[in-house]
């Protein structure tokens, strides 16, 4: 035990989505109000955080292995306090400390207010703590729904990632019940925020300079808030953002596609601050695989829904998730999923080898009996057909002429440096396209004319517009600072990402 009140270095880890990675800036936020400083390496850290994602294995197993490298450091200094957080900490709950004994501290999702008192209890010598929520069979749902906290602190600008974006939670939870997801397990059962509160999250944001706001959402399109006899669909939810003056961009994330409803594509057509751009994971192309899958609907379903995208809004980019190798997933089951991708041209598609999840259906009911290279080899094979159409896609784009708000340095600028006021940039467009150029950094935060001169795979690349009366410009301008998913995942030509806050 030490005498002094608080440990004052933290060092945090985050993998999984956007949801995590909002919990994790929410809990550095908090951490940092009482008084911690984030450092790089967790030798130099009196508390080290890991927050974790389930949804695949490997996910999981990288975090016990960075935990194992951890074991000799804990050992040389046990007053350093190891914590796992998010979803892996409440799939696992005591198995993290059979694990990993080391460990002082397990939180899942539902409990992370509880972090601060914690750490100081640890550090007041009461051993190892755990707060996790009730299991989803574990009672009635209010008291489970109860048992997993919101939790939306107020944030200042200096503790977001970006001063000019911020992510906003609408919807904690998921009841889909996918039969090859955890996340209904791990995340509790689908509840709403109060719109009122989402509101006033993103009028504070946009009154310290946020930009951009991308809701999220576990299905954020099935969001709905009751209240008496006013019922707020994610449609109203946007009428309402879009009136906040200084807000210039509006996306939401992730869309299960049965819940894409006209009202919501029609306020995306209508409402100029939304993206034109929408992920509406399909998972399969075959109606065989999403019956195993129980995603309830089928491929013509899809197809109708995504032809309802077009007809209204002919320019929206679309994006997808596929799950390759589900239980059962036959030579022609996968082609038909090369088929869908071909046939709606995604703008890009986050595609996954299926990997077990003990405690869902699909663990239950199939064996999963894809052999590993058939699964990889079916992966490649869909992200080559999707890499191809990526690719075209982009070199449409030449000579044209897109609005684009500033996010920093490119990643090329940021491992090399960059030398003086000017260098390379990075941003997107509205319809979720990455564009790098050069120019001054007082350009970061603004949203500026880009004209494209060319493209790879994945990126435009382009100059500034300087001419008085330049070019028509593609104005409806919008950004997506991360992948849609998990940063373990092979995602179409974006790398795997581990993110320190
Ligand atoms: N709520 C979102 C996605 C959450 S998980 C939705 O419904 O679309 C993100 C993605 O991970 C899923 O879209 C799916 O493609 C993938 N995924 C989920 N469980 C998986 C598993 N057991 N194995 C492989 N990929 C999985
Ligand atoms: Fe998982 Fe399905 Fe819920 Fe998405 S909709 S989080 S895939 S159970
Ligand atoms: Fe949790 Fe997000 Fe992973 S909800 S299981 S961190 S994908």
């Amino acid at each position: 035990m030490r005498n002094q009140a608080m440990p004052k270095h933290l060092y945090i880890e985050t993998v999984g989505c956007q949801m995590n990675m909002l919990d994790s800036e929410l809990v550095v936020a908090e951490l940092r109000r009482r008084g911690y400083e984030l450092v790089d390496r967790p030798a130099a850290a009196d508390a080290i955080l890991f927050n974790t994602c389930s949804v695949r294995e490997h996910a999981e197993e990288k975090i016990y292995s960075a935990l194992g490298r951890l074991k000799h450091l804990k050992r040389r200094h046990p007053e350093k306090i190891i914590g796992v957080l998010g979803c892996m900490a409440q799939n696992h709950q005591r198995q993290v400390f059979e694990r990993a004994p080391y460990v002082d501290l397990v939180v899942g999702p539902g409990q992370l207010h509880q972090v601060p008192e914690l750490i100081e209890r640890i550090h007041a010598g009461a051993g190892q703590q755990m707060e996790v929520s009730l299991d989803r069979k574990a009672g009635g749902r209010e008291a489970v729904a109860e048992s997993f906290e919101s939790y939306d602190p107020l944030r200042t600008p200096e503790m977001r990632p970006s001063p000019y974006q911020a992510y906003v939670r609408i919807q904690i939870g998921c009841d889909k019940f996918c039969t090859y997801c955890i996340v209904p397990k791990v995340r509790g059962p689908e509840q709403a925020r109060p719109p009122q509160h989402i509101v006033a999250e993103a009028r504070q944001l946009v009154s310290e300079g946020c930009r951009e706001v991308i809701l999220l959402g576990q299905t954020v399109n099935s969001y709905r808030f009751v209240a008496g006899e006013r019922t707020t669909r994610l449609s109203d939810l946007l009428a309402q953002l879009s009136e906040i003056d200084g807000l210039d961009r509006l996306k939401f994330v992730t869309n299960y596609p049965r819940d894409m409803t006209d009202d919501l594509i029609q306020a995306v057509r209508d409402l100029p601050k939304c993206a034109r751009y929408l992920h509406v994971p399909a998972q399969s192309g075959s109606d065989d695989v999403l019956k195993r899958m129980k995603r309830g609907y089928t491929i013509g379903d899809y197809r109708e829904m995504h032809a309802r995208i077009r007809q209204m809004i002919p320019d929206a980019t679309v994006t997808s998730d596929f799950i390759v190798g589900f239980c059962g997933e036959t030579e022609e089951e996968f082609q038909l999923s090369v088929d869908l991708v071909r046939e709606c041209r995604f703008k890009n598609s986050f595609i996954f080898k299926y990997s077990e999840r003990p405690g869902t259906k699909g663990a239950e009911l199939y064996p999963d009996d894809v052999p590993e290279d058939v699964k990889r080899r079916r992966n490649n094979e869909l992200l080559a057909v999707q890499n191809a159409i990526c690719e075209e896609d982009l070199q449409l784009r030449l000579g044209r002429t897109f609005d684009v708000l500033v996010e920093g340095w490119s990643k090329s600028a940021q491992k090399h440096g960059h030398h003086g006021p000017s260098g390379q940039l990075t941003g997107r467009t509205m319809w979720d396209h990455i564009v790098v150029f050069e120019g001054n950094e007082r350009l970061i935060g603004q949203i500026v004319p880009i004209t494209i001169y060319d493209a790879s795979a994945h990126t435009l690349f382009g100059t500034v517009v300087t001419n008085e009366v330049g070019p028509e410009v593609y104005s409806l301008s919008a950004s997506w600072p991360t992948t849609p998913q998990q940063a373990d995942c092979n995602v179409a030509g974006i790398p795997a990402r581990s993110t320190g806050v």
